[in-house]
């Protein structure tokens, strides 16, 4: 071949091959919990498992403790701005941002961590994920915050009459305000990072929350009484954002998504399984557990929110939802 030829399909052959580098990156990992908390240990084992199958392309860096953000609702808007990589937390101020997700917040929805998978990793989970794409956000699988109990400084709570007047911090949550309202309880939305000194201060008289936070937290150090009224079951997420999202290449995509649904396995085992010993560390430091809360009056409490947001919601999704075995 002439060398005059040979130069020009050289140069035509080389434009038409990739040399783009292999994508790399180190993601930020937002939590408003501990590290020692289960978000965060679930969080290290996600990441662990894609640096392990990217070859350490792809690693994460923890911010736990709402070091980028005094409450959930900020990290979420971060994570939807772009500024934050990844959101685990819970459900509650998701709605915000896409309102069918609330549905899982209704009270006295789940019947048991059972329940709770089918719904979570079925038709219906995978749906509610798929609607984080409309705002900017990858919902990467349900992860657990946990059924959630009642702590306050003033008493022994067994039913909604023993908690009447109280002030208890909620979530930005409309669907959890409304049902405390409904119950006689005198709801007080606040972001998590300033809930501790607000119980310390007195400015409310208690809080609601799974075990595993109410553990992490301290709680005991400014509250000694804990109900087990497992009024709500909350859910939580691993959420990316969409912009980080949709920079990565497919391959890696799979990657993340498959290690974020090992993870949520890994996670939700984790505060299950070690419930009963989280309780006996409360009780360890002071705390009044109370086990025989009286279940049915706190349904019958909640039950005109539950209706009301039945209509919301639509009856059929709701039933849906309960009909799940
Ligand atoms: O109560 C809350 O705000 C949440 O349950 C918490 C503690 C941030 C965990 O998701």
């Amino acid at each position: 071949m002439k060398k005059a030829m040979f130069i020009p399909m050289l140069l035509a052959l080389s434009a038409t091959m990739s040399f783009a580098a292999p994508y790399k990156a180190e993601l930020k990992l937002a939590s408003a919990t501990s590290m020692s908390h289960t978000y965060n240990v679930g969080a290290q084992y996600f990441a662990k498992l894609v640096s392990e199958r990217t070859g350490g392309r792809i690693t994460f860096k923890l911010f736990p403790d709402g070091q980028l953000g005094k409450g959930e609702r900020e990290l979420l808007e971060a994570v939807q701005q772009g500024s934050i990589d990844v959101y685990v937390g819970s459900t509650g101020p998701l709605g915000g941002f896409s309102p069918s997700i609330q549905i899982l917040d209704i009270p006295f929805l789940f019947r048991d961590y059972g329940h709770v998978d089918k719904v979570l990793d079925g038709s219906i989970g995978n749906s509610l994920l798929a609607d984080l794409d409309k705002v900017q956000m990858k919902g990467l699988a349900f992860w657990e915050n946990g059924f959630r109990n009642l702590t306050n400084s003033k008493k022994v709570i067994k039913t909604p009459a023993d908690a009447r007047g109280l002030k208890i911090r909620t979530m930005e949550n409309p669907v959890h305000i409304q049902a405390w309202k409904t119950a006689g309880v005198n709801p007080t939305p606040m972001a998590w990072g300033e809930v501790y000194g607000a119980l310390q201060q007195g400015v409310i008289d208690g809080q609601e929350n799974p075990v595993a936070v109410i553990l992490q937290v301290k709680v005991y150090e400014v509250q000694k009484q804990l109900a087990l009224t497992q009024h709500v079951y909350s859910p939580a997420v691993l959420i990316m954002s969409a912009r980080r999202w949709n920079q990565m290449p497919k391959e890696d995509q799979e990657i993340v998504l498959q290690a974020a649904k090992e993870g949520a396995v890994y996670q939700r085992n984790l505060g299950r399984q070690n419930e009963e010993q989280m309780l006996a560390e409360l009780q360890k430091n002071g705390v009044t557990v109370t086990r025989d809360v009286d279940k049915a009056a706190w349904v019958a409490a909640m039950k005109p929110a539950f209706d009301a947001f039945s209509a919301q919601f639509g009856k059929e999704k709701i039933d849906a939802i309960l009909n799940t075995k």
